[in-house]
């Protein structure tokens, strides 16, 4: 189901709600401060605040906001900004209306690939349907808190923008432990993390014994997801429901992809997350690139790329991708991809 309308919630409502309510931060620790119109329920004394007037959609708009996913991983590399593509693409095709914003305004590579479709769209006059787009440049200031302050007043404004209009709103995080990537993570209803099929990518979720591949303890990310679903389940009572996905699993190497599958199990029920199987090492997932385009488009006319077995197969780990994130209402749409 579609998160409620923030604009149906009653001030007391709403200002437990996330999305309405500003994001206030001093240097160590996350406030939300709840704030509705210029009925403030909380303290001023941080400075920021956004209200649920500023974020009022047009008439035209919907008045439900959208489910908004994360895709996010301290990891660079693991997928996150292909993964997310897919995803946005995915639920396209399903009919819906899909707002993505890049918080990795420095690589952009969501940003990036979805301008590339813009103009692919444009110069060959097709009729692909487009996400809505928002990259949060990092910030010019130089003072730390000013530089955090302006980002993230630059992402709220452009969520609150995003979760009105749209059925969807994806959001690719950078791969690094940063400010703007943690306060992503805050905002997800659903959060979909891409590793690399390894060892490496796994010590980022939790440390393990070597011999036994016992779970030890969980590592600096699990923690960071852990306290942001703490924190989100405080006020709102929402779930985050956290998504493992593994990507680019190789072809060949079975006794790795077993270990790494068995270790995921165990880490799954230890630190509550689902696991996926996700995509493997597929060209298709990353040779569409310059054209914005992604498998899942090639049915289209004019589109002008021919489909092989390996492409069938590729758009088959999309579809399970989708359906394990059950995500409101996609179930009945899924024939669609
Ligand atoms: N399933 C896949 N098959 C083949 N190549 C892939 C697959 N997934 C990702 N790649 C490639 O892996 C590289 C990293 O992917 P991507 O940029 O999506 O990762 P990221 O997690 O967003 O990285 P960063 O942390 O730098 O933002 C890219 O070259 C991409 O094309
Ligand atoms: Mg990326």
């Amino acid at each position: 189901m579609l998160a409620q309308s923030l604009l149906n919630l009653s001030t007391k409502e709403a200002a437990c709600h996330p999305i309405a309510a500003g994001l206030i931060l001093s240097s160590s620790f996350w406030f939300y401060m709840p704030v509705i119109g210029q009925n403030y329920l909380g303290s001023q004394e941080f400075g920021v605040t956004v209200t649920a007037t500023d974020a009022k959609p047009s008439s035209d708009a919907q008045s439900t906001r959208a489910h908004i996913i994360v895709v996010g991983n301290a990891k660079g590399g693991s997928g996150k900004s292909t993964t997310a593509m897919h995803v946005i693409v995915s639920l396209l095709t399903m009919g819906y209306r899909v707002g993505a914003i890049d918080l990795d305004g420095k690589q952009k590579t969501l940003g990036r690939y979805i301008e590339n479709r813009q103009s692919f769209v444009s110069k060959n006059n097709l009729d692909l349907p487009m996400p809505s787009l928002s990259v949060i440049e990092p910030s010019e200031k130089k003072n730390m808190d000013e530089a955090q302050t302006d980002e993230r007043a630059r992402f709220v404004a452009a969520l609150q923008e995003q979760v009105y209009a749209n059925d969807f709103v994806i959001v690719d995080c950078p791969g690094a432990d940063s400010f703007i990537a943690k306060l992503g993570h805050s905002f997800a209803d659903t959060l979909l993390t891409p590793m690399n099929d390894s060892f490496i990518d796994l010590d980022l979720l939790a440390k393990v014994d070597e011999k036994t591949y016992d779970v030890e303890r969980p590592s600096w990310y699990s923690e960071m997801v852990w306290e942001q679903r703490k924190r989100r389940a405080m006020i709102d009572k929402h779930q985050i429901d956290w998504l493992v996905m593994r990507n680019r699993l190789s072809h060949t190497d079975a006794h790795n992809k077993r270990n790494i599958e068995q270790i995921l199990e165990k880490l799954a029920s230890r630190i509550s997350f689902r696991a996926a199987a996700g995509f493997g090492e597929r060209v298709i997932f990353r040779e569409l690139f310059l054209k914005g385009l992604t498998v899942l488009d090639l049915r289209h006319k004019g589109v002008g790329v021919r489909m092989s077995m390996s492409h069938v197969a590729a758009r088959q780990e999309i579809r399970q991708l989708m359906d394990a994130l059950r995500l409101p209402g996609v179930e009945e749409r899924l024939e669609k991809i």
